[in-house]
């Protein structure tokens, strides 16, 4: 198949581009270099040994996205291209809901009018909202905390729409838990500009002595150290996860959590990080983070039993390959 990548070289639309390769698929990528750097094409191009079609820009322009369908033939589109930050989102709210609200509706309108038959869409654990994990995709969603996550449950709303009006139009909404990891390669990850707001970012930057220790938000949290616990994903296995709901979604909406089911501490997570890579990494155990829930992992065997797709890469290899990496990226 020939899959439309909306931002392609960020984080995870990187690593799903690649997986696409690997079995034997083809990508066309726009990008607007919002949260990516310009050698991330490059770097793509390298892994795969192939050129790849590439459109610079943002997906709500909708002449541009137009033209792509028009001068390529697109069997299914990823639709990765949106804002993340949750902080930046309560500060800046119209920039968050204009972006990742109309991004959402002019590559859905077009992808539909070009009778693309398959679409997936990047949704997050975030939309469960506060409540006892095991996450399961039945579950009533909570009303969102932030815009951030009010986008992600508002553009799920309008695309079950979507394929409710136009059922041969195949709706993939992927609820992520906590991707983090990178390529085995250490070519492709996962590098935020500025001060990392995420977990891996950050304890990276301590490892790399950029920053003096990791703030641990939380000592109290009823979890087994006091620290909150997250479903931590390798983003390889994220990846493979798209192509597989590419290649075997059938029905006109699919909603999957894609995670492993297995929640880990940040102190767990830091312990990991230190014995796999030998780096030690100094904390400063501080309060709670406002907006932070103490629990979230997924229950995933609805991915598993209708796609039959399993994570296979466990915590240590996260840590390893993140450390991978930041070590080969800054040179260290
Ligand atoms: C993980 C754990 C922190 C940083 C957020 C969004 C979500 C998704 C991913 C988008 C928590 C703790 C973190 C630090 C820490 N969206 N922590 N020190 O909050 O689960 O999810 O990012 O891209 O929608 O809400 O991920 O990596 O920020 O935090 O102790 O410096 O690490 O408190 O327990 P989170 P995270």
């Amino acid at each position: 198949m020939n899959i439309l990548v909306t931002g392609g070289l960020g984080f995870i639309g990187s690593h799903t581009v690649v997986s696409l390769y690997e079995r034997g698929h083809q990508a066309v990528i726009i990008d607007d270099y919002s949260n990516a750097s310009k050698e991330v094409l490059e770097k793509l191009e390298t892994l795969i040994q192939s050129k790849i079609p590439f459109i610079e820009g943002n997906v709500t322009d909708s002449k541009l996205v137009e033209n792509i369908f028009k001068n390529h033939q697109i069997d299914g589109v990823l639709h990765f291209a949106a804002f993340k930050a949750v902080g930046e989102s309560v500060e800046k709210p119209i920039m968050y809901y204009e972006n990742n609200l109309n991004a959402t509706l002019t590559v859905a309108k077009l992808a539909l009018e070009h009778k693309v038959k398959k679409f997936v869409f990047s949704s997050s654990c975030t939309v469960y909202g506060d409540q006892p994990s095991p996450f399961h995709e039945e579950m009533d969603l909570l009303p969102a905390t932030n815009p951030y996550g009010a986008t992600k449950q508002m553009s799920e709303q309008i695309l079950k729409d979507i394929s409710f009006a136009h059922p041969e139009f195949k709706v993939t909404l992927l609820r992520y838990f906590n991707p983090i990891g990178a390529h085995d390669s250490g070519l492709i990850g996962e590098s935020p500009l500025g001060v990392p707001n995420n977990l891996m970012p950050y304890i990276l930057d301590v490892a790399l002595g950029k920053r003096p220790h990791l703030n641990v938000y939380g000592s109290d949290y009823p979890t087994l150290d006091g620290s909150g616990v997250r479903d931590y994903i390798h983003v390889m296995d994220l990846a493979e996860a798209h192509v597989a709901a590419l290649e075997k979604s059938l029905k006109p909406v699919n909603i999957y959590n894609v995670g492993t089911g297995q929640g880990s501490s940040v102190l767990e997570v830091v312990k990991a990080f230190e014995t796999m890579n030998d780096v030690k990494i100094p904390l400063n155990i501080t309060a709670r983070r406002p907006g932070d829930i103490a629990v979230s992992f997924a229950d995933p065997a609805k991915i598993k039993n209708e796609l039959g797709y399993q994570t296979k890469r466990d915590l240590n290899q996260m840590v390893k390959d993140a450390w991978n990496f930041a070590k080969r990226s800054n040179h260290a």
